[in-house]
């Protein structure tokens, strides 16, 4: 495996190598040793989670970054391509990591350089690093990824976390409840592939409808930022939000994921109960994104 940049081109076999590998860095069994090597962090989106996490597990294994956060101080204003930039950047660093607005700019980067590629989120599409840490935090709270029953809740049409955590899970026999405003659905080529794989799904309005039946309810956040129209995202904006008080008759294993950054779809007075796992899940970022470092530059034998 040279690139990491959609969850579609991953095997259950090599899922579960990932599991593997972020378990036994977290555990203190394994300790890649990515001395002298170089992660070019490339974000021409925001992010607080995966840049610092990124730059936490570099920096954990031994290694170091060079970042670039947007384009207003690179030599992209002056008229420098895409793929001079990156070809540019591949000299000076061993793995890019890279976030674009645009869907599919990971995977032209992966055509354009010779190092390894990762996609740390590109426009509404894939966030793959994401979803790996995601289902990690998910075998963790739930001792397996197999036969849950798995609520998805929020913008499930631009949310590029749960396209990733969806098409991933898929591969271990979980049933589905989709919750969204009718405009933020699932994508239909997303759903087409559950059918096609006979995964049982189903599309709720409410976002406490069948609570008691998950083990997981995973809530994003709506993308404000890819809507067209303005007038669309007021519309729905705050048109789910959990709270505490909807929790009453869940599941003993049950827990509350988010991919942060969160808005108001979750009350701040779920955060002290024992079902809110968002703030450990991102710290499982570190483990996890310390795993794919460590792999996709052979760190790991
Ligand atoms: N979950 C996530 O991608 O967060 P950031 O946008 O802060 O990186």
């Amino acid at each position: 495996m040279k690139n990491l940049i959609s969850m579609r081109d991953l095997s259950k076999k090599e899922i579960l190598y990932f599991m593997e590998i972020a378990k036994k860095i977290e555990k203190g069994e394994l300790n890649p040793n990515m001395n002298k090597k170089i992660a070019a962090l490339l974000f021409f989106e925001p992010s607080t989670r995966t840049h610092f996490s990124f730059a936490t597990a570099m920096k954990k294994i031994g290694g170091q970054t060079i970042t670039m956060r947007g384009t207003s101080s690179s030599s992209v204003k002056k008229g420098e391509t895409f793929a001079d930039t990156l070809q540019t950047i591949a000299q000076y660093a061993e793995i890019i990591i890279i976030r674009s607005p645009i869907e599919g700019a990971a995977r032209y980067a992966s055509e354009v350089v010779d190092i390894p590629v990762v996609n740390a989120g590109d426009g509404a599409n894939q966030h793959p690093t994401q979803a790996l840490l995601d289902l990690y935090s998910i075998i963790k709270t739930q001792g397996s990824l197999e036969n849950l029953t798995i609520g998805v809740a929020g913008d499930l049409r631009f949310g590029r976390t749960v396209h990733s955590l969806v098409q991933a899970l898929s591969e271990f026999n979980p049933i589905f409840k989709f919750i969204s405003p009718s405009f933020l659905k699932m994508p239909t080529y997303i759903l087409d592939d559950l059918k096609e794989k006979n995964i049982k799904f189903e599309e709720l309005a409410e976002i406490d409808e069948k609570i008691d039946e998950l083990d997981i309810l995973y809530v994003t956040r709506i993308q404000k930022e890819r809507f067209a129209d303005p007038e669309d995202y007021e519309k729905v904006k705050g048109s789910y939000i959990l709270e505490k008080s909807m929790l009453k008759g869940v599941k003993e294993n049950f827990k509350v994921m988010h991919p942060l950054p969160r808005v108001d779809e979750i009350s701040t007075d779920v955060d002290n109960t024992e079902f809110a796992y968002y703030f450990p899940q991102a710290k499982n970022g570190v483990y996890m994104r310390q795993a794919i470092i460590s792999i996709l530059l052979g760190g790991v034998k």
